[in-house]
């Protein structure tokens, strides 16, 4: 069985003191989620260690946003995956389209950081989507094979199934404009071939791929419904405790 994971993405949002408030009320409201559900949450550096430490206890996790591609060293401004471990995080998300589109990141750095950060025991949540004109092109399998096949296919098998991976849709990050669950459903299923190609059905078939882009608890089940569909990546309504939560509520049961 694939593990069920709701992720926040709290991108750069929220101060110290909003970012406990908010995991408290996250950690209050998680008792009505079901058990094997895995619930992580990803605040900004500053607040990753007092996120950590103040959910020690409880089922949920917490990852960052990024790290660097180097081990340590003078690096000025950068986080290393040492560091995020020791501040008590598990996991990171790594090639988000922020930080491809943003901060020019590119195959070859995020093949480096995921292979550093699972040498730091994390868990990568490995971000591929394609952008709107290719979709409009019918490109979007095409685009989104190719970061597949640059970095995970680079992977040994045993490194591949500590992987999560978020299929986001570009043009439906933020936008409000979500994939339809079939839309999903389908690049889900294709993202899974490539590693059942590449790794073999057992692997591919343990790995858990999240959905990201516009998803809200009011379209959260159909698409969580979807049997190649293991749960979400969320940014926007990982803000607010309810929403994320009720998110998590949405696996079929
Ligand atoms: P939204 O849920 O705000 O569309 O963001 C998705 C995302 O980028 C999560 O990483």
């Amino acid at each position: 069985m694939r593990k069920q994971i709701v992720a926040g993405n709290w991108k750069m949002n929220t101060t110290p003191e909003e970012g406990i408030a908010l995991v408290k009320r996250i950690m209050e409201l998680s008792t009505s989620v079901p058990s094997d559900v895995e619930i992580v949450v990803s605040p900004p550096f500053t607040h990753l260690y007092a996120i950590a430490s103040s959910i020690k206890n409880s089922r949920i996790k917490a990852g960052s946003q990024n790290c660097a591609a180097w081990k340590k060293g003078a690096y000025t401004g950068e986080i290393s995956v040492d560091m995020i471990s020791a501040a008590g995080a598990s996991h990171v998300i790594i090639g988000h389209s922020e930080r491809r589109e943003y901060f020019n990141e590119t195959s070859p750095t995020l093949l480096e950081k995921i292979k550093l950060a699972l040498s730091s025991d994390l868990t990568p949540i490995f971000c591929c989507g394609e952008v709107l004109e290719d979709r409009d092109a019918d490109m979007h399998f095409d685009a989104v094979k190719v970061q597949i096949e640059e970095v995970l296919c680079k992977l040994k098998s045993k490194e591949v199934q500590k992987i999560i991976i978020a299929y986001e849709p570009i043009w439906a990050i933020g936008t409000g404009r979500t994939a339809t669950p079939e839309q999903a459903q389908e690049m889900h299923s294709f993202i899974r071939k490539i590693m059942a190609d590449k790794f073999g059905d057992d692997v591919a078939n343990s790995i858990s791929i999240l959905y990201g882009g516009s998803c809200k608890p009011t379209n959260a089940a159909e698409i969580f419904a979807k049997p190649d569909v293991d749960g979400g990546l969320i940014g926007g309504a990982s803000l607010d405790a309810a929403d994320f939560i009720a998110i998590a509520q949405s696996f079929p049961q």
